[in-house]
Formats: C-alpha cells, structure tokens, sequence
C-alpha cells in the first residue's frame, strides 16, 4: 500500500548505514520509510522497526519488484552501489547512493549510460558538502569573497585498521586498493568551491607499507595517499587520504586559496575555523573567526528550515540532503549532486590508482558529460 501523497521510500543497507537516514527522513513530511533491505536477516526486524518501514526484504531485488517505491536510499558497500542503482534506475525509481559513486570506471560509465535511459533523478549523498562549515565557505566564494579560488587542499585522516576486520569489504574496497580509494568527502566540498571548474588531470602517489593487517599482510593500501589534482581553470587541488596511520582521526580538514582570501578549517578539538579576507580583514596576517560570519552567509533556506533540520541531527546537514533530494525529484531545485557531479568527485580517486600503479605518472579523468 502506498502511503497516500508521500514520496515511497526503500532503504537497502537498512542495518548499517541506511539506517543512519531515519532522522532526517522523519523531518520531512514529504517521504516515507515504505520498506527496508538488508542480508542481515536476524537484524532485519528490528531494524524495520527502528526505521518505521511497513515492509521488509532481504533480496533487493525483490524489495524493488514487490515494494511500492518511488525511491531507494543505497546505504550498502560500496560496491553494491552501481549494481543496486542500476537496477533500481532500469525500474525509473530515484537513487540517493552513498559515496563513492563507483569503484571502477567501467562501472561508472554503466551508471552515467543508465541514468541517460531512466526516468529516474540520480544522486550522490555525498554528506561532507552538507557540513555548516562547508556550506559557509561555498556561500562565501558564491558571493565571492575568495575571489578566484585557485588551490585547496581536503584530508580524510580516519584509523580503521579494527573497522577493516568487522565490515570487511572495507579490507577490500578502502585498504585493499593502492591509490585513493574514498576521496569524496575531501574531493567534493572543494569541488563546489570551485563552481564550473572540474579535475582534468591526476597524479597519485603513497607514502609506503607501515602497517600490517591481523594476518600479517601489508595492505595494498599505502599508508597515506595523496592525489593532485590538477584543475580545467588552472588551479591545482591536494588530496590526502589514510586509514591506516595511528593518530586522532581529523577527517574535515580543508583549505582554500583565492585571489582575496583564503579558509583553514579547524584541524583539532579546541581550533577555529578562520578565514583571511581581503576587504574584511584590516592587515594581511590577521585572521578572522568564520563563526562570526556564519549568520551572514548561512544560506536562507537553511534558516527557514532551522528547527526541523536540528532536530534530525548532525547540524542539519542530513535534513538538507534529503531535503534536496526530494526537490531534485519533484523540480523544484536542480539537483546539487547528479550524475555528473558525482563523477567529477568520484573519478579522480579511480584514476589515482591507475596513476599509483604506474609510478605516479599524470593521468587524465575523463568528463563523463562526454560518455
Ligand atoms: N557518508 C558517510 O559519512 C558514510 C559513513 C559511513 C559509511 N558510509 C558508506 O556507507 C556504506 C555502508 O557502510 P557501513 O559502514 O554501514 O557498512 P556496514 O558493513 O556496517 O553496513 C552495510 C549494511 O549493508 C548490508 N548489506 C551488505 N550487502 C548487502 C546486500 N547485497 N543487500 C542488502 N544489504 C546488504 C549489510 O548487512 C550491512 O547491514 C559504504 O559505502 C560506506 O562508504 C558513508
């Protein structure tokens, strides 16, 4: 039964991170939870509960056949994303998938081929974009107070040496892999930093072994991965990823370089985020605070949206995801992370693997509005 005016949700991953969508999905009156999906069988139950879901399934190609869907939420391994959101496509139901898009380029290229047959919206939830901080500094270059950004730099520093042995896909797909495995979150906020601009050319490279798995296996992974990313405008962009190192995790750190101004995000527990602005700040070596600027250049609908938004969770970011969504859906805002938006973060990454297999040469990524 189709729950009447609402949009007919299904979650696949519904015991992992699917379920993590619940607050946000319960702040829109819009959506409905209508089914879940997970192989986890002896979890499935309670996890449908928890969610509010009417059905549950654990083949999700029975979900999409016997469901009344008009969406699903991808929250499973990453390489069930292409798979799930293909067939979920084929079927014109809209996909929210989870980062990253894909985990080969082949495969991208079937998703970019099949999202031009649906009907269906496809987009990334590539959550980082949606973090307050990361919202200002894009409100911030859109009124361009950077003036031209030219060179950035994002990190994703997150020890998941245990976390390999639980969910062991990751053993594959992150630390099973030499190059950058899982550069959206750094990748794409400095991507919409930098509007019109994408990746043309990749150079990746590792910082060595250090680290032995539980069995006594290097992982394929090198410790500490970095990709240049050499941009269409000129501009060059750093990315390091590294799952391996022991250390506090710091999976937010950014920084952006522009003609007027530059942003440090803040790096530790205690630190500010600061920014340097040349028609605000009164000499070249003073900082200011961005929190004293957030009120200024946080976006109106995030405003107007405030106590819905807090109330589903991680400052709102995750309301305004599904929030976006939905309007993607139904028209009423372009959709800020579509198909092609979700290959220039998720491209780059693959390419580093090729480029890190073959000595660290420059590689170019590939424009799949041209596929
Ligand atoms: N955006 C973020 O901040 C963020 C955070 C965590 C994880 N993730 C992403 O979410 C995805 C899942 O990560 P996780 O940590 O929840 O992993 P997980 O292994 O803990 O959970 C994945 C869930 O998917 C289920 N599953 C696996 N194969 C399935 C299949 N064929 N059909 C149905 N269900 C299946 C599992 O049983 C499990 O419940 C990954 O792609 C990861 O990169 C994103």
């Amino acid at each position: 039964m189709q729950t009447l005016n609402k949009l007919n949700l299904g979650i696949v991953g519904a015991c992992g991170r699917g379920a993590s969508f619940k607050a946000a999905c319960d702040a829109l009156p819009q959506v409905a939870i209508h089914a879940v999906c997970d192989i986890n069988a002896e979890e499935l139950t309670a996890a449908r509960e928890r969610l509010g879901a009417q059905e549950q399934y654990t083949d999700y190609a029975q979900m999409l056949d016997r469901a009344d869907l008009d969406a699903v939420i991808i929250g499973t391994p990453m390489h069930f994303h292409v798979p799930m959101a293909v067939a979920a496509l084929e079927r014109n139901l809209h996909v929210l998938s989870e980062v990253t898009a894909g985990v080969s380029i082949e495969e991208c290229r079937q998703l970019v081929e099949t999202c031009k047959l649906s009907r269906g919206v496809y987009m990334m939830a590539e959550n980082y974009t949606y973090m307050r901080p990361n919202v200002i500094v894009r409100e911030m270059v859109r009124a361009g107070l950077f003036g031209k950004p030219y060179y950035a730099e994002g990190e994703y520093i997150h020890e998941l040496k245990e976390l390999n042995e639980v969910t062991v896909w990751r053993r594959r797909w992150q630390t099973g892999v030499n190059g950058v495995t899982y550069g959206t979150h750094s990748l794409g906020p400095i991507l919409q930093w930098m509007p019109g601009d994408r990746v043309v050319s990749v150079c990746g490279a590792g910082s060595g072994h250090n680290h032995q798995d539980p069995r006594g296996n290097d992982y394929e992974n090198e410790d500490s991965c970095l990709m240049l990313c050499k941009m269409a405008s000129g501009g060059l962009v750093k990315i390091r990823v590294d799952m391996l190192s022991d250390r506090p995790h710091a999976v937010t750190n950014y920084q952006i370089q522009g003609t007027d101004g530059c942003y440090e995000s803040a790096r530790a527990v205690g630190e500010r985020h600061r920014v340097w602005l040349r028609e605000r700040c009164p000499d070249a070596n003073t900082w200011l605070d961005m929190d004293d600027l957030s009120n200024e250049f946080l976006p109106e609908l995030w405003k107007e949206h405030s106590a819905r938004a807090e109330s589903a969770g991680h400052g709102g970011g995750d309301y305004f995801e599904i929030l976006d969504f939905v309007d993607a859906i139904e028209g009423r805002r372009p959709n800020p992370i579509d198909i092609h938006a979700a290959m220039d973060m998720t491209l780059p990454g693959l390419i580093s693997q090729l480029s890190i297999a073959e000595e660290s040469v420059w590689m170019p990524v590939p424009d799949s509005r041209d596929w």
